[in-house]
């Protein structure tokens, strides 16, 4: 089987998945958060190298508050639950996203986790926390311009790898397999740059639903792919 080197995934239809069951989306969002070792396992076990996880965009502070606040603090509670045992497999965990309105306890925990991780090569798992594609974007020209304006930099550098390395997934290369779950046909912001060449595969399985059994499935399907990058 041809395992993708860099799998991203929308992990979509936490809530949908709750209704369907008459429980609050909040328990949607626990189950969501569990689903995450299952298929990171499998990942390491398959030899998939970067795996990059869509937790919050930047659209969904747009949610009732209530709803933010539970799914940050069952992300804190999942970081402390599982610190030791990605430092034990080997993965190396990185946050990208906005930091500026995250809470102050939680990103103590995220840098701490990214920092207790570090070394590790195994599997790295890219989590988007207050992610969006083209806060990335602008982010990367912000810094661009910078250095322009300081003299390190020259307008004649500037070319589309030179161009990468300053957005959130730096020199990683890009995405080879994007999924999304739930049904939903979109990208929602996402990995706008790193998604450029990316094989999409969709399906209709709700995130706390998609077990290691479906990602094979994703992942056969994508072996099965012929990838042109525009040639014949
Ligand atoms: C994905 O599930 C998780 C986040 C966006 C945080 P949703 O919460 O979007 O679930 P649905 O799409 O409403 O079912
Ligand atoms: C995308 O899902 C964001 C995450 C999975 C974190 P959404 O549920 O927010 O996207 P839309 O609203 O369906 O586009
Ligand atoms: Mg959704």
């Amino acid at each position: 089987m041809n395992v993708p080197y860099h799998i991203a995934i929308i992990m979509d239809g936490n809530g949908r998945w709750a209704k369907q069951r008459g429980l609050s989306r909040s328990v949607g969002h626990r189950k969501g958060l569990e689903r995450i070792k299952e298929v990171t396992e499998e990942a390491k076990k398959l030899g998939v190298k970067i795996l990059t996880l869509f937790a919050f965009s930047t659209e969904n502070w747009s949610r009732p508050k209530r709803e933010i606040e539970n799914i940050f603090s069952y992300l804190e509670k999942f970081l402390d639950k599982n610190t030791d045992r990605l430092l034990k497999e080997g993965i190396k965990l990185n946050f990208i996203g906005r930091k500026d309105r995250i809470n102050k306890n939680l990103l103590k925990k995220i840098e701490k986790t990214q920092l207790i991780t570090v070394k590790n090569n195994e599997l790295i798992v890219n989590v988007a926390l207050d992610y969006g594609g083209r806060w990335d974007i602008v982010e990367a020209t912000k810094k661009i311009t910078k250095e322009l304006l300081e003299g390190k930099l020259h307008r004649e550098d500037m070319d589309e790898g030179f161009f990468s390395k300053y957005l959130s997934l730096g020199a990683l290369p890009d995405v080879d397999l994007l999924i999304r779950t739930s049904g939903e046909l979109r990208i929602s912001n996402f990995l706008l740059w790193n998604l450029a060449y990316s094989e999409l595969y969709f399906t209709k399985v709700f995130w706390p639903d998609f077990d290691k059994n479906e990602f094979r499935k994703a992942i056969l399907e994508y072996s099965k792919r012929k990838r042109r990058f525009g040639g014949v």
